[in-house]
């Protein structure tokens, strides 16, 4: 089948590639040349584990090519999916300009019979309102419009593509309907569940998957707040309570509150859907609000328990919303460092992927490429995405080079003893904090955790 995509970000990019390495042709069109020449030379504009090599072979094969050209990107394709970004409005809702505009610019061009998927996250009745507006454009109802939203994660999106838990089908007429099965056919065949439903419906699913998913996490970032004042271990509580099955164990890690393309955005948008339909969401509402406060509280966590004075230096490592990507969009660190800022600290940052990006949101802070150096002079350590390269590091080195002793670690990444051995104070999530008084100070580690504070100590 002929398809073309529209936006090659993370997305649309992600998307078309595996379309393309599952047989169909693939035409990659964004409004952006200069991208479309860097993706010609395999020049990935994103960060995507496993994406350059299946680009390679897609291309190879003649299933893949990438254009700027709107007109012969779209003239002779069956299915032309829109992901183009849908960023927060103002209101909470989102921004549908790209999506509109995108329908207009391929409107005139689109041959008879075909069918517009739309696979960038929009608000219930996206769809239909595109569907009237290429006929307004077109002077005939002759094209449909039909509803595929995407569920990859960023870092993970090409085995999420090539192993969905189901695969979202929205279309309000039979022709649009047997195009989609037609272009997931391969899943069907070996039993990946196809939801076949209207283009509202399927609209609707997807904001209601992301908003649970980020209820999920807004839930055990509380319950691990908890944990900590009353002494608990947020390990063994998500392994108890994620063993049952009707909870399940994943989207069940503590940190310092989501972030991203999607779940901030989207549960935003939710919400305004909500209020516009008189249908209001109040818990997601109420995590919303939870999870913007998260990032204050766990920024003035670090002044105050560290007891920083103003002109102190503190170490970032981690600026992506989490690991495995080049994205900052809305990560912990933007607001997190900020704030470290107004405090009156030095920041020094380091991210293995996503300092480029981070630069366009962040001054006044020192850059560094190497974790180690760093920290160097540091009083204080903030781990906040879990890079599998920060969890490798040597902390009896990293200890060795700081100023001061604390480690706040916002992903647990490190178990308390390893930490405090190095004779580092240290502050998780979930989990209380470990506070030993001397470096290398080791005997009394046998006796932990009872070393751990006391309830409203922190
Ligand atoms: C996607 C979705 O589509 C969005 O709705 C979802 O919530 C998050 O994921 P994403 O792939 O992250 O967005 O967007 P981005 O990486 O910003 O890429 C969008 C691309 O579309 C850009 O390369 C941009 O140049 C292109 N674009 C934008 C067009 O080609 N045409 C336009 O009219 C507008
Ligand atoms: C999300 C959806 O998961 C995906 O289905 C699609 O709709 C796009 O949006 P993505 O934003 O790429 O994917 O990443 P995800 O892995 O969902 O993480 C989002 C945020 O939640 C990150 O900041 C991450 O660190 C945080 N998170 C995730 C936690 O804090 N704990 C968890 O257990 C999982």
């Amino acid at each position: 089948m002929q398809i073309t995509m529209i936006g090659a970000g993370y997305v649309g990019l992600t998307t078309g590639t595996c379309l393309a390495n599952m047989g169909h042709d693939v035409c990659c069109y964004d409004i952006d040349s200069r991208r479309i020449t860097r993706l010609e030379r395999f020049d990935l504009p994103i960060y995507e584990p496993g994406l350059e090599n299946a680009m390679r072979r897609a291309v190879e094969v003649g299933h893949l090519r990438f254009s700027s050209k709107i007109r012969t990107s779209v003239s002779e394709a069956d299915a032309v999916f829109i992901a183009v970004g849908t960023p927060s409005a103002p209101t909470g809702g989102i921004d549908l300009t790209h999506v509109f505009s995108a329908a207009r610019q391929i409107a005139p061009h689109l041959k008879r019979g075909a069918v517009i998927v739309i696979k960038s996250t929009v608000v219930v009745g996206t769809a239909q309102r595109v569907r009237e507006m290429i006929a307004r454009e077109r002077g005939a109802f002759d094209i449909r419009v039909a509803s595929n939203p995407e569920f990859l994660r960023e870092g993970s999106a090409m085995r999420d593509f090539a192993e969905p838990d189901r695969i979202v089908l929205g279309a309000d007429d039979a022709r649009s309907r047997r195009l989609l099965r037609s272009i997931y056919g391969t899943f069907e065949k070996i039993g990946i569940p196809m939801v076949v439903t209207s283009t509202g419906n399927a609209e609707l699913i997807k904001y209601a998957a992301n908003a649970f998913l980020a209820m999920k996490i807004g839930f055990i970032n509380d319950v691990a707040d908890l944990c900590e004042k009353a002494g608990g271990d947020i390990a063994d509580v998500t392994r108890g309570i994620g063993l049952d099955h009707r909870i399940g164990d994943s989207f069940l890690q503590p940190g310092p509150g989501f972030g991203g393309s999607c779940f901030p955005k989207d549960t935003r948008a939710f919400a305004a859907t909500g209020r516009q339909y008189g249908a209001p969401q109040k818990l997601i509402e109420t995590l919303i609000a939870r999870n913007d406060q998260r990032k204050t509280a766990l920024a003035r966590r670090i002044v105050k328990e560290a007891r920083l004075a103003p002109g102190s230096k503190v170490t970032v490592l981690g600026l992506a919303f989490k690991a495995n990507t080049d994205d900052v969009r809305e990560a912990a660190a933007l607001s997190i460092i900020p704030f470290l800022r107004e405090a009156g600290m030095h920041v020094t940052v380091h991210d293995p992927k996503a300092a480029f990006n981070a630069r366009a949101h962040l001054s006044d802070v020192t850059w560094s490429d190497c974790p180690y150096k760093a920290c160097k002079d540091a009083a204080a350590v903030v781990f906040l995405t879990e890079w599998e390269e920060y969890r490798a590091l040597d902390l009896g080195r990293l200890a060795k080079t700081l100023s001061g002793d604390f480690l706040f670690d916002y992903r647990n990444l490190f178990e308390p003893r390893t930490v405090a051995r190095h004779g580092l104070r240290y502050a998780s999530l979930g989990r209380s904090t470990i506070f030993t008084r001397q470096r290398a100070d080791v005997s009394s580690l046998e006796t932990w955790p009872r070393q751990i504070a006391a309830p409203g100590h922190i």
